[in-house]
């Protein structure tokens, strides 16, 4: 090769050079910046907390951020070390794995120190005393204590103390919704007979946010200390109670205090009592061997039959979706002016709003205006996930359907109608079978895609699948492992439905009919 072209050839790899050399820039910026957090003094401490918990954290009224006891104590303790602190929001389930996976630095949500939750991360000294309360609908006489929860149904929120304390009672139906406000809700729509949830939260609710028909029930059932959580061995964990031990000392605890709380804060052990003594620390190490088989059995015990619940979520509402996405569809095709914009005003109005938003209307929102309106009603979650899926599936099956019957040649309408069959028949016999071998490949994305929405129904306590997964990591803190075999039974859902509606498909051609005749 000539040097001519030689150069012209270097030339031409410049740019692969420029972006070999910015891609290493970018990866040292990278480096450098993660090094800055690691290093021992932060600048920036990221501090994950589920903001819908007041009055420890919730959004401001402005919406222009947080507040709360939990975030003035923090950026307090931010003040005393010497850090910024920059607030991440997180479900509460989500808080324990993200400090395992150092995504964040620490984590202040009113959560509670116990020892297990000690063995996957570390705390800080306690800074707040609190304990499990139970509340109760205002016009109920049969609870009273812990004791008159057995048999009955309890919502808490998901991967809290208050769940695993409910779920250790004797055949209670416990149902964990994301957030302490759902649970609550649950119980205003009376779906439950009691909320098992922090004290001072339901308390907060009751006196402070309006919760109206709710009262609280019996003494504390537990005494809970709540500490900042970090990774284990965390650098910051020092700093972190140098700066507590700062703002004890100095008065701004107390004054924090009093913004949030009337009166006097409690005394403050060093060591929450749950951390203490050898024998915990032998209980703690025994139990640690325990997680990685039990994680095992739940999910092959668990997993199953959350699959099963999707598969059966999901074909229901697939047929009712169908029944209605047809109706639908032959509306939309109608001479009938005012039916066809109903109708169009129905699937935009499903297509166009999130599936999760639908959900939420369906079950949290009617019972309550029917609440507001005197009218005791409510929908069971079942009901009420099957509503809402088909409602939506039948919209975007419409659709479908009506593309389907359409692209049938208009000549087989008028042959039909030359043969003295009548448009009923002429759908029914000769244009529909076309039309629905057409939309078998589109009725199978719908079936696939919906598979995976059925998930959505986790926010509203159902156990499908997903769910399943969720609370199975908020007992044993291993999200990764969890969370991978979840998507595994997905993914072994998607793909044997898949294979079957191409069985499906095959079967419908006329002309594998005609093969295998031959
Ligand atoms: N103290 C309870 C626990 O640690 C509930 C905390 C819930 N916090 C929240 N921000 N939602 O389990």
């Amino acid at each position: 090769m000539n040097l001519y072209l030689m150069l012209k050839q270097i030339r031409r790899l410049s740019w692969l050079r420029h972006l070999g050399l910015g891609l290493v820039v970018c990866a040292l910026m990278i480096s450098l910046s993660s090094f800055r957090v690691n290093s021992q003094t932060p600048q920036v401490l990221k501090v994950a907390t589920e903001p819908t918990f007041p009055p420890f954290e919730m959004q401001s009224e402005d919406g222009s951020g947080l507040q709360g006891f939990d975030i003035d104590i923090m950026n307090a303790i931010g003040e005393a070390m010497g850090v910024t602190i920059q607030f991440e929001g997180l479900p509460f389930d989500g808080i324990i794995p993200a400090l395992q996976s150092n995504t964040i630095d620490a984590a202040i949500s009113g959560i509670t120190i116990t020892s297990a939750r000690a063995q996957s991360v570390g705390f800080s000294s306690p800074y707040f005393k609190a304990g499990l309360a139970i509340a109760v609908q205002e016009n109920n006489t049969d609870i009273e204590s812990f004791d008159d929860l057995t048999n009955k149904r309890i919502a808490v929120q998901i991967g809290t103390t208050g769940a695993m304390e409910a779920n250790k009672i004797p055949n209670a139906t416990t149902t964990e919704f994301d957030s302490a406000v759902l649970a609550l809700q649950e119980l205003v729509n009376g779906k439950v007979d009691a909320v098992v949830n922090d004290g001072p939260v339901t308390l907060f609710a009751i006196k402070e946010a309006g919760l109206k028909g709710v009262k609280v029930v019996g003494e504390l059932v537990t005494e809970e200390f709540y500490g900042i959580a970090l990774p284990k061995n965390s650098p910051n964990r020092q700093l972190i109670n140098y700066g507590l031990f700062t703002i004890l000392e100095n008065g701004a605890y107390q004054s924090i205090y009093q913004k949030w709380f009337a009166g006097e804060p409690l005394q403050l052990p060093l060591i929450a009592p749950a951390m203490e003594g050898a024998a915990q620390e032998l209980a703690t190490s025994i139990q640690q061997q325990q997680p990685q088989q039990s994680v095992f059995i739940q999910l092959l015990t668990r997993l199953p039959q959350g699959a099963l619940l999707t598969v059966l979520l999901t074909t229901f509402s697939v047929f009712f979706g169908m029944i209605g996405g047809s109706l639908i569809a032959f509306a939309l095709i109608s001479p009938n002016k005012l039916l066809r914009t109903i109708c169009q005003i129905y699937v935009e109005f499903f297509r166009g709003t999130p599936m999760l938003v639908q959900l939420f209307i369906i079950y949290f929102g009617l019972p309550a205006l029917f609440q507001n309106l005197g009218i005791q009603w409510s929908l069971d979650r079942f009901p009420a996930a099957i509503i809402a899926l088909s409602l939506n599936v039948a919209a975007y099956l419409a659709e479908i359907i009506r593309g389907g019957i359409q692209s049938i040649d208009q000549g087989q309408w008028e042959a039909c109608q030359s043969l003295g069959m009548s448009p009923i028949q002429t759908m029914q016999d000769v244009i529909f079978p076309q039309a629905f071998r057409r939309i078998l490949p589109p009725l199978g994305n719908e079936f696939i895609t919906l598979i995976k929405d059925t998930s959505l129904t986790a926010v509203i306590g159902f156990v499908e699948l997903f769910r399943q997964g969720q609370l199975i990591v908020a007992s044993t803190y291993q999200a990764f492992e969890v969370y991978i075999v979840v998507a595994l039974f997905y993914l072994l859902l998607t793909s044997s439905s898949s294979f079957l509606f191409k069985y499906l498909e095959k079967q419908m051609n006329p002309l594998s009919k005609i093969k295998k005749s031959a």
